[in-house]
């Protein structure tokens, strides 16, 4: 097999080529290229065989955390201050969808006509979705996120200035005590890195069992085990939900139960499981406040078919905090070292407790992160996460939370 042809055929099992191959067929050229011109060649073929081809220079812009290609080939990149158009760069149809194609061969999965969507993870951990038309109006449109603030635990998110030194302490304690939270926030506010962070932070004798449609949280945790969706076959059977897996990650023996993204008809196994003895269970979910998150559990239990009456009488004991994100592009905040800057102004604005109400479940502010002041449910959170009094002392208003 010629060397193009290997390439080729490992793209097509998924595998992606193998760097020396790459290596290689750019010495091939060595005869005519010289060695600035291997170097040259090397560079070129490993982004096009190994990389994002015209889009790769983007990920040397450590600023960067979300590449966007439009129907009409316009790219649009996020650099912490929302999407903002890439002016110098056009694909056209043809390199956009053939890019598509080999990205999702890449992410080991298929991208046609009979497939016409993927969402899968890339090597280095960038996640990517291509949609073809006619599903979306114009040509392919490919997105995709960046990971940067890696899962250091906690201590380095606090650096990037997420948040400030008591919520630091909060959300240990809030590990510790294996209280159930979700972490909420709009789209990229920081949901999946703060979370991976959190995990981290558990203690090495407890299993950790994730449940995610793509791989994509980060953990660094020595007992981690990965469930992980999969999408139909050619003949459209086979596929497995996140229902299913959370179903099996029951019985595999979790210390805590982990739904990456919670989105769908799993909220029910979810809340069963956190009701009947699975302490520290956590999750991300998308709600663009702390207040909404009784209403989105409530509309995601509507696709299980719970009513609200069963969904609002199982959450408030299922999960007991909310740790909100916001997302406050240019803005320094009150922490100098956090805003719009380092952290692409990703920043934890509150933690919550949910409390039950007669038949109502509400969000009340424990703590307000950005201004560092306790809320009314300060003393319910203590208790929730068995903070020592004295080492969880409500602070003063004043200073950075
Ligand atoms: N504190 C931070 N400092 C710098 N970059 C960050 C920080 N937190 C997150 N990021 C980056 O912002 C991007 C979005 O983060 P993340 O994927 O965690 O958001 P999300 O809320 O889970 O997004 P989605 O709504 O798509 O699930 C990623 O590229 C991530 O690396
Ligand atoms: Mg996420």
């Amino acid at each position: 097999m010629t060397q193009d042809a290997q390439i080729a055929a490992r793209i097509r099992q998924g595998r992606g080529p193998d760097a020396r191959l790459v290596e290689a067929v750019a010495a091939a050229d060595g005869v005519r290229l010289g060695r600035q011109g291997i170097q040259a060649a090397r560079a070129a073929l490993a982004s096009e065989v190994l990389g994002l081809g015209p889009l790769q220079h983007w990920l040397d812009d450590l600023a960067v955390t979300d590449v966007l290609v439009n129907g009409d080939g316009s790219v649009w990149v996020d650099r912490g201050a929302g999407v903002e158009r890439a002016a110098a760069e056009q694909l056209d149809d043809r390199t956009a969808r053939r890019l598509a194609v080999r990205l999702a061969g890449l992410a080991g999965r298929r991208l046609d006509e009979s497939q016409p969507w993927v969402d899968g993870l890339l090597p280095g951990g960038i996640r990517l979705h291509a949609i073809l038309p006619p599903l979306v109006e114009g040509g392919v449109h490919l997105s995709l996120r960046v990971p940067r603030a890696r899962a250091d635990g906690l201590a380095a998110l606090r650096r990037l200035g997420m948040f400030g030194a008591v919520t630091e302490q909060l959300l240990r304690q809030l590990v510790r005590g294996r209280t159930s939270f979700v972490v909420t926030g709009g789209t990229g506010s920081g949901k999946t890195t703060l979370l991976a962070a959190l995990l981290s932070e558990v203690p090495a004798t407890q299993r950790i069992v994730v449940v995610e449609d793509v791989r994509e949280l980060a953990v660094d945790h020595p007992h981690v085990v990965r469930l992980q969706g999969r999408g139909a076959n050619v003949e459209g059977q086979g596929a497995v939900d996140l229902v299913d897996l959370v179903r099996q990650a029951l019985r595999m023996r979790p210390d805590r139960l982990v739904v990456g993204e919670v989105r769908g008809a799993e909220v029910r196994e979810m809340l069963a499981a956190l009701n009947t003895g699975h302490d520290g269970g956590c999750g991300t979910l998308h709600a663009n406040s702390a207040r909404d998150v009784p209403a989105r559990f409530e509309a995601l239990g509507a696709l299980a078919g719970m009513s609200r009456h069963a969904v609002l009488s199982q959450l408030s004991s299922a999960v007991q905090v909310v740790v909100h994100l916001q997302r406050t592009a240019g803005d320094a905040g009150e922490d100098a070292r956090g805003g719009g800057g380092v952290a692409g102004g990703r920043r934890v604005s509150s933690l919550s407790v949910l409390r039950r109400v007669e038949q109502e479940v509400h969000a009340c502010l424990a703590f307000d992160a950005a201004r560092a002041c306790p809320g009314q449910a300060w003393d319910d959170f203590i208790d929730l996460v068995g903070g020592a009094a004295g080492s969880l002392e409500a602070p003063g208003c004043s200073q950075p939370g």
